[in-house]
């Protein structure tokens, strides 16, 4: 089995909504489970047991969640000490609610959260432009869900976003899978 750890924040529901999709999209790959974990309550052992990881963050002040950050740095950085994740694969996916349209600071998150998997070593898989709903739900770095509507109403993800969350997570597993147990880096 490949076990995709899912990695996420949340105040009301969006990013879990994301995180929701993109496991339904690991589990409908075969011999592919994911495992949602909320970051208060992901662990070490969670992290090290996993053949890929995915950080999800809600937007906030321009960068990742502070729950997101605390994971990093309580558990990946015994990962990076171990060097226990280097050649897993890593991704990342972040929902905001769109100040500035694109989202303030929502290619800042995805980025920092993938500088830290870089950091650990990871291969990372991005979101490329042939994802179906590309143009409404992501940019390179993976999906984005954006929880407001142009005039700043709440009214949360939509199908589309959450679509190219599911297709995300295929990607990722198909990665993981065919990656498991392959030595890259010497
Ligand atoms: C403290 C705080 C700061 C936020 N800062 C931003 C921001 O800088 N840019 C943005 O687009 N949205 C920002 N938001 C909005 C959230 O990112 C957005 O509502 C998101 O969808 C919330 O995810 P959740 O439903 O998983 O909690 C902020 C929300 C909070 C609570």
């Amino acid at each position: 089995m490949t076990n995709v750890l899912i990695v996420y924040a949340t105040d009301y529901q969006n990013t879990l909504k994301m995180a929701q999709s993109i496991a339904a999209g690991v589990q409908s790959v075969p011999d592919c489970a994911a495992i949602l974990k909320a970051a208060e309550t992901a662990t070490y052992d969670d992290l090290i047991a996993a053949d890929a990881v995915i950080l999800g963050s809600p937007v906030h002040m321009g960068s990742a969640d502070w729950r997101i950050k605390k994971f990093i740095d309580s558990c990946c950085s015994g990962a990076w000490m171990k060097d226990a994740m280097i050649g897993k694969v890593g991704a990342v996916f972040a929902t905001g609610s769109g100040f500035g349209n694109a989202g303030g600071g929502c290619e800042l998150t995805m980025l920092g959260l993938l500088n830290n998997l870089a950091e650990l070593g990871m291969i990372i898989i991005p979101l490329p432009k042939s994802t179906p709903g590309y143009t409404t739900g992501g940019l390179q770095w993976g999906p984005y869900g954006r929880s407001a509507n142009p005039k700043m109403d709440p009214v949360g993800v939509t199908e589309d976003m959450l679509g190219v969350a599911r297709h995300h997570g295929i990607h990722i597993a198909r990665a993981a899978k065919a990656l498991k147990g392959v030595k890259i880096f010497g």
